[in-house]
């Protein structure tokens, strides 16, 4: 058996802004795998909208060169995201490495999302380094969330806790190097074997003009050179590797990738469907010689995604749907989670049904169309998928648009999550108090140590999608985290809820709302559309209607524009005569009734 004793394999993980990408720069830095002049904060958050918003969506592997003790490592890592729509990104990476960093927050302990990957990370098998960050902090606590971090390790590890928590600061720089020590002296090596048949699990992917689709791979046996015939297992796809690398992060060609390694394959398809993050790459004549069922070469892979929140996107211009076909097939290369199937509207011609991870990865997707596509896209309100009872039948919907009429139904049904929100003991009273107004059935307490409680409630998850999670950390000082796991379909009371422009039904903007919340969400969409939606030449009202009867209005004033202002002195008849040219424009205006909503309304009006 040949392993590579020199590589380690590892993540970091932790909940959002924790500082993993911070920290990843450090280590990049301290390898010089980056030029020091080259450097940029959050330097493995590659796409722009990532360093804008300062969060990382994406996965990122980088491989290190480091020496420790006169002998020589590669160290892989992979970069993940910290927010909850981004699980996936983390799960797959899991998959593919045998250690982690558990990043800590000193000014914030142990939350939601710590707790969350903690456990999925152990259930790997994985070994886990917990470390805590931000020590540099005049708010740290750190010997207080070390104590309580111990206190957690032991009690789900059931044995003392292996050496010590470190404590650093990823933005000075004190305690990385200790650090990167720990992560070769702790991490083991792959025990992946060289001369047995290729078995590469791609864990990413994307789209390459001249490559073709890029691989994401973690060999875990046997080896894979330029120009080799390979096969995809699962998906039944055949290619040459038409280049091998690794990351540094940018694709470097290494001619060869060895077991134990992690880098990419370049195949030189074109086709989406052919290349699926989860399958087996192998060599042909492995495949070919491989006792038979034929896939016993395949690695179990992942299961797929469950999405959360739906919306469809529609071109404006009905001859751009292919290209909007083409940019979401390239998107889901590099974004597996998304989901999407075609669907034909009579307001909106033909689009794509879409499941998102969340609200934040539906803006998130929607953002990059327009901008990495150039796509002007209208998007309809994201719903959760509903069961409706109608006549002895039960149907799922998954968009407002698609609830039959409301003397048809029966019953709705809505998805159910059990929500689990970490917090310092002390905010415990105002939260306790938030939860009702979300139609949140309370569960359990219980204490993650003396100072850190952990609340369960019953809530629908329409409820927690859209600006829960801000209120949340409002009442707990930002302090209070979450996360959540679907349980099923309860029977509630819920309506449809239309918004009209200018006395017209506007499709997209139609919701599923509680009947109890009905006419405060009317209210205060319309109010939202009212500071939005760019003035027009002429009044519009913006209304929110339930079974056709108007709840709630706001009037959007004209824009005047002033026809006459070169006309200064002199000719009045001229000047009546403009402006009455400019009163006949606007009535004709009102007659046909088309106010156009630009992209950046719907876009708008997708966050909170
Ligand atoms: P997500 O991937 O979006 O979850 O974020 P992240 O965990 O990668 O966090 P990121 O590295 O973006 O850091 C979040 C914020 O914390 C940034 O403003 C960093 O500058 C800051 N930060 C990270 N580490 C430290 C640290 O050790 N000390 C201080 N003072 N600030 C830090």
């Amino acid at each position: 058996m040949k392993e590579s004793t020199n590589i380690r394999n590892f993540v970091i993980i932790a909940h959002i802004d924790a500082g993993k990408s911070t920290l990843a720069d450090r280590f990049l830095e301290l390898t010089g795998t980056v030029e020091k002049r080259k450097m940029q904060e959050q330097f493995l958050d590659m796409h722009p909208l990532e360093r804008e918003r300062g969060i990382t969506i994406k996965l990122q592997p980088v491989r290190m060169n480091y020496i420790l003790n006169s002998k020589f490592y590669v160290l892989n890592l992979i970069d993940t995201p910290g927010h909850v729509d981004f699980y996936y990104e983390v799960s797959r990476s899991l998959a593919a490495v045998e250690g982690a960093i558990l990043l800590v927050d000193a000014t914030k302990g142990i939350q939601a999302q710590t707790l969350s990957n903690y456990n999925f990370a152990k259930r790997q098998g994985l070994t886990i380094i917990p470390v805590i960050n931000k020590i540099d902090l005049p708010n740290a606590q750190t010997e207080k969330v070390a104590e309580e971090l111990s206190e957690l390790l032991i009690t789900h590890d059931r044995a003392k806790l292996q050496g010590e928590i470190l404590k650093i600061s990823a933005k000075i720089g004190t305690g990385v190097e200790e650090l990167l020590k720990a992560v070769v002296e702790k991490i083991p090596a792959p025990k992946d074997d060289f001369d047995k048949p290729l078995q590469a699990l791609i864990f990413d992917s994307k789209f390459d003009q001249y490559k073709g689709i890029i691989a994401y791979v973690r060999i875990f046996n046997g080896k894979v050179k330029s120009g080799d015939k390979i096969k995809l297992i699962a998906q039944k796809s055949q290619a040459e590797a038409i280049e091998v690398g690794f990351f540094k992060p940018d694709l470097q060609k290494s001619g060869e990738l060895l077991a134990g390694e992690i880098g990419y394959i370049a195949t030189g398809l074109k086709d989406s469907s052919k290349v699926r993050v989860g399958d087996t790459i192998t060599l042909a004549e492995s495949e070919a010689a491989a006792p038979r069922p034929a896939n016993s070469l395949a690695l179990p892979g992942y299961e797929e995604p469950k999405p959360f929140v739906f919306a469809s996107l529609y071109p404006r211009n009905a001859d751009d749907f292919s290209y909007l076909k083409d940019s979401l097939n390239k998107l889901r290369l590099q974004d597996s989670s998304l989901q999407f199937e075609p669907e034909h509207s009579d307001a909106l011609g033909p689009g794509f049904r879409c499941g998102f991870l969340g609200m934040l990865h539906a803006e998130i997707i929607s953002e990059r169309l327009k901008r990495d596509y150039s796509l002007d896209l209208i998007i309809t309100s994201p719903s959760v998928e509903y069961k409706v009872k109608i006549q002895n039948k039960e149907i799922t919907i998954r968009s407002a648009s698609k609830l039959p009429d409301a003397g048809k139904i029966e019953a709705i049904l809505e998805p159910m999550v059990e929500l689990e929100i970490l917090s310092p003991s002390q905010y415990l009273g105002q939260i306790m108090k938030l939860m009702p107004e979300y139609r949140a059935e309370y569960l359990e307490t219980n204490y993650l140590s003396s100072e850190t409680v952990v609340l369960k409630y019953r809530v629908p998850l329409a409820e927690i999608i859209i600006d829960f999670y801000d209120k949340l950390k409002n009442v707990s000082s930002g302090f209070a985290s979450m996360s959540y796991n679907l349980v099923g379909f309860q029977e509630s009371r819920l309506v449809k809820l239309d918004i009209l422009v200018g006395g017209e039904l506007v499709e997209p903007f139609s919701r599923i709302v509680p009947e109890a919340n009905s006419y405060q969400e009317g209210k205060r969409v319309v109010e939202k559309l009212k500071e939005i939606m760019p003035p027009q030449q002429f009044i519009v009202a913006l209304q929110a209607a339930i079974g056709g009867k108007i709840i709630a209005r706001e009037t959007l004033k004209a824009r005047r524009k002033d026809v006459t202002g070169y006309l200064y002195g002199g000719d009045v008849t001229r000047k009546m005569k403009l402006l009455k040219k400019q009163k006949r424009g606007k009535e004709r205006l009102k007659e046909t009734g088309r106010v156009e909503i630009p992209q950046e309304v719907y876009l708008e009006i997708l966050k909170k």
